[in-house]
């Protein structure tokens, strides 16, 4: 496995990859979610490549960037692991030259939920994964559906700038309890990851119930927002139903496939979580 701590020197190694050629982007502090990224990539390509870089313009100005994990060694040792053949790691000013001012935005996608909760965290996201497109000429690229609005404002880029590149969605990594595997787990006391697991349990209600034939919206977003509600350390930024395509909020009978989502604060954690409720499956 090689790696890259400068642009040119990924560019020049990139150069001598086999295609199809799959990107992981990440942050860093990898866990297993990231892990089957990189392995579903292998799986469908004949080189991975992946990134490791914490994007300061995608946190706010409250947010954690300075103190989001960072664990350089261990992520290293599961890219190898995991079949890697080149990681890039670009030193911030470098993605971000001097007086940079060009960024990347989706328009509304990028306004709701999450993004009206973190203001300008999407064009902070859409700009950096513009430029590790730029930088890596991936085929394929490989994201997390526990990011899901992350994903639809990738793909809405990538169609909207025509980026030649195909963009994968992989299921959410769970842990035994069904706490959805985040970096931003490590931020979790004991006290508050057994509470938070009142997310997944929420969601999985949420699911019987739409199963069992239930379609109306409030009736839908309850289950998530009692189950969590009841835990005393919780703090509850939102929880949705909106149309899985345009995410706009869904009011009355659901008729179309819908995403639940929530965020919630648990202590100095944020964490995000969601399921997609198919009306064709139903
Ligand atoms: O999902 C993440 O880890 C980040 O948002 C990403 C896609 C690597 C961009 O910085």
């Amino acid at each position: 496995m090689e790696i890259a701590r400068s642009v040119s020197e990924f560019r020049a190694l990139r150069a001598r990859l086999n295609g199809p050629v799959g990107l992981v982007p990440t942050m860093g502090a990898l866990h297993e979610g990231h892990r089957s990224l990189m392995r579903r990539a292998r799986a469908e390509c004949r080189s991975v490549v992946a990134s490791i870089f914490v994007n300061p313009t995608q946190f706010g100005p409250s947010e954690d960037y300075t103190q989001y994990p960072r664990s350089e060694e261990a992520d290293l040792a599961a890219c190898q692991e995991e079949g890697v053949a080149l990681v890039l790691m670009p030193p911030v000013e470098e993605v971000y030259p001097e007086g940079a001012s060009t960024t990347v935005s989706v328009g509304d996608l990028a306004t709701v939920l999450e993004g009206a909760s973190r203001p300008g965290h999407f064009d902070g996201v859409a700009t950096v994964v513009a430029k590790l497109f730029h930088i890596a000429q991936p085929d394929r690229a490989y994201f997390g559906q526990k990011d899901a609005q992350q994903l639809m404002v990738i793909r809405r880029m990538v169609r909207d700038l025509l980026m030649p590149v195909e963009v994968v969605g992989c299921p959410i990594v769970r842990d035994e309890g069904g706490l959805a595997l985040s970096s931003r787990n490590a931020y979790l006391t004991d006290e508050e990851r057994s509470q938070a697991l009142a997310i997944s349990r929420g969601l999985r209600n949420a699911e019987q119930a739409w199963r069992d034939g239930l379609r109306d919206a409030e009736r839908l977003r309850a289950p998530v927002h009692d189950e969590v509600a009841r835990q005393p350390l919780a703090r509850i930024d939102y929880v949705s139903l909106a149309d899985a395509e345009t995410l706009a909020e869904c009011e009355g009978r659901v008729q179309r496939d819908a995403l639940l989502s929530v965020a919630v604060h648990f202590g100095r954690a944020r964490l995000i979580d969601n399921t997609i409720l198919k009306v064709q499956s139903s």
